[in-house]
């Protein structure tokens, strides 16, 4: 049995009655005309496949404790082939995923009402669809398309959210997926090193952006996390400035904040080091401030504690601390985010409840930032945590950070 096969299996352990789940690969929104964006497979389909093409459903079926699995695939193309390359093959989704009865995608409404049919007399009989709609304005995913036609077809159904279900098992990485983790780190660390090593007044934000880009394909990934945010001056002190397009000057600090994947699973960085390669004392006190607020999350990021706590531990040291440098003892007017989330195959994994008590297994994110738009200085560093029985593992600890190994790397220049 794969990874994939052993997750279903576990998934299937919670429903104790009968159930049908539906899950869908997804496909990529249209950009222009005839230009799609890029496709990003859904990350439950494939946590539960391994599978990464678009247009492919996933059924499977509880009924009287038979289980049956089944996959549904856009069958193989001669001309598509020519044109843009050949579709995923049978035998090679039979391969990976370790569903053994492939069918043409044609055939999944007929599936669908077989299965209907089957449970008609269980009142218990319930359909788990992925039902995630970030906001209203979103079009709707297969998933959602599906389950209006469900409520349609058979308007007696039951439809749950399979949500709950997989962020059960997705929120604790196993070693396969802490392995996947920090290669995407890794890979991040070294684009971290060359931009330090590239930066110099005068120069573009975009080509620092260009350089993270080269190092991660350089070394084998052709996928960002999430859009890479690369800031100088007083636009670090926008949270998710992106657009990436100014010059960076003399006396400014940049901050990225950025991260490859591996296998999808992603890294989340954030580093700020001085375009020219030498704090101001200023910037150097500030930038202090923050290291040692993550110092404190670092120390107390542990089994039971919520990540909530670990962002009251954060406003709680600024509040005592920013009067002593000239700020106001208001925290929110230079910090406006939480210290933490989780990551793994989302850059905000799934489940992101704040009140939420940590637990071995889990990854979070430890990203304090001070943000002081009247000085143009924005600052956030940012790691990323195992937690484990005996403290936080910090996952990240190789990316430099020390103001002093900062500069002396940006000696090299
Ligand atoms: N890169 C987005 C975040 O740090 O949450
Ligand atoms: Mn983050
Ligand atoms: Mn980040």
């Amino acid at each position: 049995m794969n990874i994939y096969s052993k997750r279903r299996e576990k998934l299937l352990k919670n429903f104790k009655d009968n159930a049908l789940i539906i899950l869908f690969s997804g496909n990529a929104p249209m950009r222009s005309e005839d230009e799609a964006y890029p496709f990003c497979v859904n990350r439950n389909f494939y946590y539960l496949t391994g599978l990464e093409k678009e247009n492919m459903a996933l059924l499977i079926y509880k009924i009287d404790d038979v289980i049956r699995e089944s996959l549904y695939i856009l069958p193989f193309d001669d001309t598509l082939a020519r044109w843009v390359g050949g579709r995923m093959s049978a035998e090679e989704a039979r391969e990976i995923s370790e569903v053994a009865n492939v069918n043409d995608y044609s055939e999944l409404d007929g599936a669908i009402n077989s299965v209907m049919n089957f449970a008609r007399s269980d009142c218990s009989f319930r359909i788990y669809l992925d039902l995630w709609k970030y906001n209203p304005e979103q079009a709707p995913s297969p998933a959602l398309v599906c389950a209006r036609k469900l409520q349609q077809d058979y308007p007696a159904a039951t439809i749950k959210d399979l949500y709950p279900y997989m962020a059960k098992m997705r929120l604790y990485k196993d070693e396969y997926e802490l392995t996947c983790i920090s290669q995407a780190i890794a890979k991040t660390r070294i684009g971290i090193e060359n931009m330090m090593k590239t930066s110099k007044p005068g120069l573009n934000e975009m080509v620092m952006e260009g350089v993270f880009d080269f190092s991660l394909m350089r070394n084998g990934c052709n996928e960002n996390a999430f859009k890479t945010i690369c800031a100088s001056g007083e636009r670090a002190t926008i949270l998710h400035y992106s657009d990436n397009d100014q010059i960076m000057n003399d006396g400014e600090l940049f901050l990225c904040d950025l991260g490859g994947t591996f296998k999808h699973y992603c890294a989340d960085i954030s580093r700020t080091f001085p375009v020219n390669g030498v704090f101001s004392p200023r910037q150097r006190e500030i930038y202090e401030i923050v290291l040692n607020a993550q110092r404190i999350v670092e120390e107390n990021a542990k089994v039971g504690v919520s990540l909530k706590e670990l962002n009251r531990m954060v406003v709680d040291y600024y509040k005592a601390e920013l009067p002593k440098h000239g700020l106001l003892e208001d925290v929110s007017e230079y910090y406006f985010h939480g210290v933490s989330h989780h990551l793994g195959l989302d850059v905000h994994d799934i489940d992101g409840s704040k009140g939420r008590k940590l637990e071995a297994g889990m990854v979070i994110t430890n990203e304090p930032g001070l943000y002081i738009a009247s000085e143009g200085i924005g600052i956030r560093i940012e790691d990323d945590l195992l937690i484990t029985g005996t403290g936080a593992v910090n996952l990240s600890k190789d990316i430099i950070k020390e103001p002093d190994d900062i500069e002396a790397l940006m000696k090299q220049n």
